[in-house]
């Protein structure tokens, strides 16, 4: 195992000392049993059968034996020999069973560290990751240290230490024999060398397909409606079972290797038993050693050969835990945002929000915004229009910092947002986004989703001004009514003023509106904005909208066109000067929509040429 590993298993069982301790405490009892079995035996082969005389070192120690009978001798070993395996088992017992709990403990431990960071990651982290690889390494990889400290740490250790008590006794029962068990030491290392170097790769294959395969099962059911209404099935059900398939094929050329590797291990182990066999036999024939000692010596390479196959039967599942040891590692390296810098500004805001010059791109190839200048003062309405893919929903995600600006400032207050404590700064940016996400629980669990301690007059308060409180009390359990996964019993709308509802409720100081309107119809949306207007209080709004006859009251409108503001002012003053709001405003009073883009593009090329 690598040192940094090593270290990095180490640092999740620190705060189980006592229970190593204890570990410890009952492997060193097994061992010391272990060690002490073989002598009965030894003893009956040697003492009691041929009725030799006891050695001196025992009756030494216990006097009573000297005048005892061959058949009680025998007796009284056996009994001993049995309370000697019975206390070995116990101790086995207790050794699992703490074991397991902390095996457990520590993977409970990993498990939440990984959520914690990957809820701490930034917003690009997971719009580039697949959810459910990271699903995976939370419920599949995140077991690895439990693999590195129970099929690795401890195993290594058992033997190690095994070895040494067992090698010891053994030299002085009988020199060469004792040096003919370690001897097959160097072979083994070297067979494990060359397994463990290949064998990483064919772990590691195994690991990614079984991702891809929790994948296939994640996104077709989660998009099951498409599916069905696209009648994929059969095409979904073939590519699970092309997945599932090579997760087949993957794992058993890991099991082939794995075996094949644990079939030359015990084969080395058992040329080493054979050959002691034989040494051994030969000094049992010559008389420098007796039966019962060979006995014994057969039993301690039996002791410390089993910890090393057991090693070598499990080395897969421990490089697989290298593997996923590894890809969780990977998560950790990654920079999580800064929620609490001591050095940040927490105080309240009033809400001056000013873009200066401020430029955007995903994957910094592809500008999305760029020189983006505009200015919202406090309590002001600001309107943002443009064709869909212009860049607003982009140009609002940077108020919270969802993603950080590639160039240029916003400002809060005169200040630089990324100054700002970013808890602070996102409970005072209420955003209502384009499709809220909404939980599988009640309605009232669901406004209450970014502040969990508002009354319940407040919830009430915030669902009249998004003007769902009337479909909400027509229902059977009012506010309690559970709503399915992602708001699947709702339709468009419903979600749309539930998200808006959530924003509205906080009373933050800036509030933004993604489009909240543009799943209703014209009437309720203006419904909608009135009750906006009229309840919100002197937060600064900033509202991206699809109609412009529920924005013609803004106190500023800012058009965008591919990224850049093209144009900024009142409605009136905008009709005048700026010849894209005025296409926009023609088109829309036509009842059209701004999601005709290329048509719309056409039809503007016609104007002006
Ligand atoms: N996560 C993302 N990664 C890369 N490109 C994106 C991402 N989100 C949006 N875009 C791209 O950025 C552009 C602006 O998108 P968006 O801000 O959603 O536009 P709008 O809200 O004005 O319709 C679009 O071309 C879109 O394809
Ligand atoms: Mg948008």
């Amino acid at each position: 195992m690598h040192t940094s590993l090593l270290h990095w298993t180490a640092s999740f069982l620190q705060p189980y000392r006592t229970r190593i301790v204890g570990i410890s405490a009952l492997s060193l009892t097994e061992i010391s049993l272990a060690a002490l079995a073989p002598w009965t035996l030894k003893l009956i082969v040697d003492n009691a059968l041929t009725g030799d005389d006891l050695p001196i070192s025992l009756t030494q120690w216990l006097p009573l034996l000297v005048t005892i009978e061959p058949v009680s001798l025998l007796i009284v070993l056996a009994i001993a020999g049995l309370a000697i395996q019975l206390a070995s088992e116990l101790a086995r017992m207790a050794h699992t069973q703490l074991q397991v709990d902390m095996g457990q403990r520590v993977v409970h431990d990993l498990r939440s560290r990984l959520l914690a960071h990957l809820q701490a990651l930034p917003m690009s982290h997971h719009t580039n990751q697949r959810t459910s690889d990271s699903v995976y390494r939370i419920d599949a990889d995140a077991y690895c240290i439990n693999d590195l400290v129970t099929g690795g740490v401890f195993p290594l250790a058992i033997a190690g230490i095994n070895l040494i008590v067992m090698f010891t006794i053994l030299l002085q029962v009988d020199l060469v024999l004792a040096f003919m068990t370690i001897a097959v030491t160097p072979f083994l290392y070297l067979c494990l060398r060359f397994h463990t170097r290949t064998l990483v790769h064919r772990a590691e294959a195994v690991k990614t397909r079984e991702s891809w395969l929790i994948e296939r099962v994640y996104e077709t059911l989660r998009s099951i409606a498409a599916i069905k209404s696209f009648s994929r099935e059969t095409y979904e059900h073939e590519r699970f079972l092309r997945a599932s398939n090579e997760t087949i094929q993957a794992r058993l050329t890991l099991t082939w290797q794995e075996s094949l590797f644990s079939s030359v291990v015990t084969g080395i182990t058992l040329t080493g038993t054979a050959s002691i066999l034989i040494v051994g036999g030969i000094h049992v024939l010559d008389g420098s050693l007796r039966l019962g000692t060979l006995l014994v010596v057969i039993a301690y390479i039996a002791a410390v050969y089993d910890p090393i196959s057991s090693i070598a039967h499990t080395i897969g599942s421990l490089q697989q835990a290298t593997v996923s040891a590894h890809r969780v590692r990977n998560i950790f390296s990654l920079a999580p945002e800064i929620l609490e810098n001591p050095d940040a500004i927490s105080g309240p805001i009033k809400g001056h929000v000013a873009f200066e010059n401020v430029s955007f791109s995903y994957d910094r190839v592809r500008m999305v915004l760029e020189g983006v200048t505009f200015d919202a003062q406090p309590s002001q309405i600001v309107a943002i229009v443009g064709l869909t893919g212009a860049g607003k929903t982009t140009l609002v995600n940077l108020i919270p910092r969802l993603f950080a600006a590639t160039k240029g400032r916003i400002l809060i207050d005169d200040i630089d947002i990324s100054d700002y404590e970013l808890r602070s700064l996102r409970n005072q940016v209420a955003l209502a986004p384009q499709t809220p996400v909404l939980l599988a629980g009640t309605f009232i669990e669901n406004i209450r989703f970014g502040r969990t301690d508002a009354t319940d007059e407040a919830v009430v308060f915030a669902a009249q001004s998004a003007h769902i409180h009337e479909f909400i009390m027509g229902l059977p359990n009012g506010y309690d009514t559970t709503i399915g996964e992602n708001g699947a019993t709702l339709s468009g709308g419903e979600r749309q003023r539930l998200g808006l509802a959530r924003a509205l409720l906080g009373k933050a100081p800036i509030l933004v509106l993604d489009e909240p309107t543009s799943s209703l119809d014209s009437i309720s949306e203006a419904a909608v904005f009135e009750n906006i207007r009229r309840t919100r209080l002197k937060q600064t709004t900033l509202i991206i909208a699809h109609r412009l006859s529920t924005i013609r009251h803004a106190d500023q409108i800012v058009v965008i066109d591919a990224g850049t503001v093209v144009d900024s002012g009142t409605h009136d003053t905008l009709l005048k000067t700026s010849p894209l709001y005025r296409r926009l405003w023609e088109r829309l009073s036509a009842g059209r929509t701004l999601d005709e883009h290329a048509l719309f593009h056409g039809q503007a090329e016609n104007t002006t040429g």
